[in-house]
């Protein structure tokens, strides 16, 4: 009898260890390139440096003709971006309009439309917002 309890005992513990092993190993991948142990805010940090790197190519190969290639400061043509909301990007990028109420900085109406660049908008706002505004 007291066999059969320890046996029971000694099952149950290394059924709980294993479940523990098996919980600890779903919850923290391991990223494929480097030790660090994957956690919800370093995937979410991972996304957004993801969208970031995205939108500075975007920034850089079809912005600077105009603007800066620091968005931060005035460009040729074009206004500092630095800071700029998703709802002036989409509004000037798609439409050519400004968002109600919004005061432009230069108001030549020289910008074409970028209607291609649809969804990368999200990733460009990422970008214009990790520049700190001057
Ligand atoms: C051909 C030149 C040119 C290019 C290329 C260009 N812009 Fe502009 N942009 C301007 C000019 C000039 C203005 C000032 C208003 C106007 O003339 O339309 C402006 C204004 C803006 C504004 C409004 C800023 C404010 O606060 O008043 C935003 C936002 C903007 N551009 C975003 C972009 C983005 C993002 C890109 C690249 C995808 C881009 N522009 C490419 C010339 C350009």
């Amino acid at each position: 009898m007291v066999l059969v309890m320890n046996l029971k005992m000694t099952c149950r513990v290394s059924l709980n260890l294993a479940c523990g092993a098996l919980l600890l190993s779903s919850c923290t991948a391991k990223n494929k390139n480097s030790d660090e142990v994957s956690t919800p805010e370093t995937v979410v940090q991972d996304a957004v440096q993801k969208a970031v790197q995205k939108g500075k190519n975007i920034y850089q190969s079809q912005c600077i003709s105009c603007h800066n290639s620091d968005p931060s400061k005035v460009g040729a043509i074009g206004p500092k971006l630095a800071g700029s909301s998703l709802e002036l990007l989409e509004k000037k990028l798609f439409l050519g309009v400004y968002p109600d109420g919004y005061q432009p900085q230069r108001k030549t109406g020289q910008m074409p439309l970028f209607p291609h660049l649809k969804s990368d908008i999200r990733a460009l706002h990422e970008y214009l917002n990790s520049v700190r505004p001057n």
